[in-house]
Parts: structure tokens; C-alpha cells; sequence
């Protein structure tokens, strides 16, 4: 592993979880870790690139010379990273945007009263895909979480994002994933693949670095 592979590059990761505030005590979010997206920032950083992770709420510390930009909420995120597109050369998109947030946020505490209440959710904007769809757009990887058929749905998903590289993770194993400290993953880009065995994040991280900075050198040099 090179330290000068992404040298002058300026990467930026999402990672973790967003939250979708309901009222002014509740959200809505998921149970991502941001483990895989800060192991991907360590390793843009050892790679000697200048990196920032917009990062949803998550327990872990900030990786030396890392530059953290904390989001809550998917709107949230999206605005960082459009503000950041013009200045970044590689985007990783790591982070478990919750699809859909409350219609309305409550400005008061929702009171408990009827046996049953409704919920109105609204999508949320796809943030990898407005970056890639920018006008000054980085060389744009996403990730695919699937417990089934993975690599087509997988590419057609690179395809319909507008994405340079994804890396496909196979959700229905419980040894890798989520909260786990290892993952395992195919990486598909247009016109060709590479499987990752089942490894730490660390190396996982790793070996992603290296793919993109052999796509980047290829495409942009
Ligand atoms: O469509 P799906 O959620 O399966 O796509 C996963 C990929 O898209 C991940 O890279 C994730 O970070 C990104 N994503 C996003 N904004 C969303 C939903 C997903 O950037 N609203």
C-alpha cells in the first residue's frame, strides 16, 4: 500500500446513520455503524489524500487528519456534500441515508392520546446521485447492500445513479455488514470486477482505496 496513491487528492466519505427528527425529542434512523466509511477514511489518508467525512451520528473517534463535518439529518447531508463537490475529486458515499423522513417535524412534544396514530413519510433526495449528477462531478463510488441477486442489482444500480464504481456487499450473511468489524464485498466498475474476501474493514478499506486510485489514474490522467 503506496502512502502517495491518492497524494493531492481530495476525497470526501459519507458515513453512519441519518436521523429524521419527528419532534424535538424523536427521530427516525437505522442501526448503522459509520465503521466501514471512517475505515475508508483512514485508508484515503494513508493513501496521502486531503480527507472530509460528512458524518451522521455515530460512536467513534474522528481519525487523525481526518476533517468531520457532523450531519443529522439526510437534507442535512446532502447540503454539505453539495457544497463540498466543486473541491473534491473522489466521493464516497458510505453512509445509510434513511429513504424517507416525516413529512412535518412537530415543533412540540407529539402528545400520547389515540390508540393509533399515522405517520406521513416523504423520500428523501438520493445524496450520491445528485453528487454524480453535478456539474463539477468527482469520480463518484457508492455501495450496494443486497440479499439477493447482488451484482445485477448491484450494476443496475451504478448504472441508474450515474456512479464510476460500487462495491457490493451481501447483506444476508450476519458474520459481515452493519456493526460487524469485518466485510467482504465484489467491487464492480464498467468493464470489469474484483472480489474482496472476507477481511477487516481495515483491509477492506484498503483494497477499496487501491481499486479507485487504479480507476482514477486510468480515467483522469
Ligand atoms: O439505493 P440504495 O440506498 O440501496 O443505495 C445505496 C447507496 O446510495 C449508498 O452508496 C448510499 O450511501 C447512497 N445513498 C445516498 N442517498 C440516499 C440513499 C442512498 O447517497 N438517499
Amino acid at each position: 500500500f503506496s502512502s502517495g496513491l491518492l497524494a493531492g487528492k481530495r476525497v470526501v466519505i459519507t458515513a453512519g446513520p441519518t436521523r429524521e427528527a419527528l419532534d424535538p425529542v424523536r427521530y427516525i434512523s437505522n442501526h448503522s455503524s459509520g465503521k466501514m466509511g471512517y475505515a475508508l477514511a483512514r485508508a484515503a489518508v494513508d493513501a496521502g489524500a486531503q480527507t472530509i467525512l460528512v458524518s451522521g451520528p455515530v460512536e467513534l473517534a474522528t481519525p487523525d487528519h481526518v476533517n468531520r463535518i457532523d450531519v443529522q439529518s439526510a437534507d442535512d447531508m446532502l447540503a454539505q456534500c453539495l457544497a463540498l463537490v466543486a473541491d473534491c475529486d473522489i466521493f464516497i458515499a458510505c453512509a445509510a441515508v434513511a429513504d424517507y423522513r416525516p413529512g412535518t417535524i412537530s415543533t412540540e412534544k407529539i402528545k400520547k392520546g389515540p390508540e393509533k396514530i399515522s405517520l406521513e413519510l416523504v423520500r428523501n433526495p438520493d445524496i450520491v446521485a445528485a453528487v454524480a449528477a453535478s456539474e463539477h462531478s468527482p469520480f463518484t463510488i457508492g455501495f450496494a447492500a443486497e440479499t439477493n441477486d447482488l451484482l445485477a442489482y448491484a450494476s443496475s444500480k451504478m448504472e441508474r445513479k450515474g456512479l464510476d464504481m460500487i462495491v457490493a456487499n451481501d447483506v444476508s450473511d450476519p458474520a459481515i455488514g452493519f456493526n460487524s468489524d469485518h466485510n467482504a464485498a465484489t467491487v464492480l466498475w464498467p468493464g470489469g470486477s474484483r472480489v474482496l474476501e472476507e477481511a477487516s474493514k481495515a483491509t477492506i478499506a484498503r483494497d477499496i482505496i487501491r481499486l479507485i486510485a487504479d480507476r482514477v489514474s486510468l480515467i483522469r490522467d
